[in-house]
């Protein structure tokens, strides 16, 4: 089984990868994974990053869906994969913007990821699949918080159906 953490670059992911590797789980993490199997498409220039096939992604990872027991794969692009459970992890436009700046993003890039998270691209993106989705705010959450939570999504317990977020309010800011 496979279960997707994805989301807006500098929503936490990768930070939450690793408390699951902590914790004993097992976590795919991939970006690596991409680069180390050689999965690595064509350049694209206007997005400074390289396209990645996702049929040629899933394939890859056929051996850790079929294992009997859970995987988490994260990255932002997990959502397009085939997998049981879809965990989109969220963060509010300033304290995102602070995240990537730390990061040394450039101000475009900054705001392309801004606007993306308050438009809700990727969880767009994921609810269009059948897959069950479940939404995590991690704008005022601890990464230790966030595990509490992907252990009551484990258990099927709490409430994290989407649609409880909501940016649209900032949204003069960034457009
Ligand atoms: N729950 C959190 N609370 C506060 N800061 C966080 C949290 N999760 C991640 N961060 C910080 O935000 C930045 C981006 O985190 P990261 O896990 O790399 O995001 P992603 O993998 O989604 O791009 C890092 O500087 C990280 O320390
Ligand atoms: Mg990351």
């Amino acid at each position: 089984m496979l279960i997707a953490i994805t989301g807006t670059p500098g929503t936490g992911k990768t930070e939450l990868g690793k408390k699951l590797g902590e914790s004993g789980r097992n976590v795919i993490f991939l970006n690596e994974f991409i680069k180390e199997n050689g999965l690595l498409d064509e350049y694209d220039e206007d997005r400074d990053s390289y396209d990645v096939d996702t049929d040629k992604l899933n394939e890859a990872l056929k051996e850790y869906r079929d294992a009997g027991t859970p995987y988490y794969a994260e990255g932002h692009l997990s959502h397009f994969l085939e997998s049981s459970k879809i965990i989109v992890l969220r963060c509010s436009p300033k304290v995102l913007a602070k995240r990537l700046e730390k990061r040394n993003y450039s101000e475009s890039k900054v705001k392309e990821n801004v606007q993306a998270e308050i438009l809700d691209v990727i969880l767009c993106e994921s609810v269009s699949s059948d897959i069950p989705v479940y939404e995590l705010d991690s704008t005022s959450r601890t990464v230790d918080e966030l595990f509490e939570s992907i252990i009551d999504i484990e258990k099927n317990q709490g409430d994290y159906r989407p649609g409880k977020v909501d940016w649209t309010g900032e949204m003069e800011e960034w457009f």
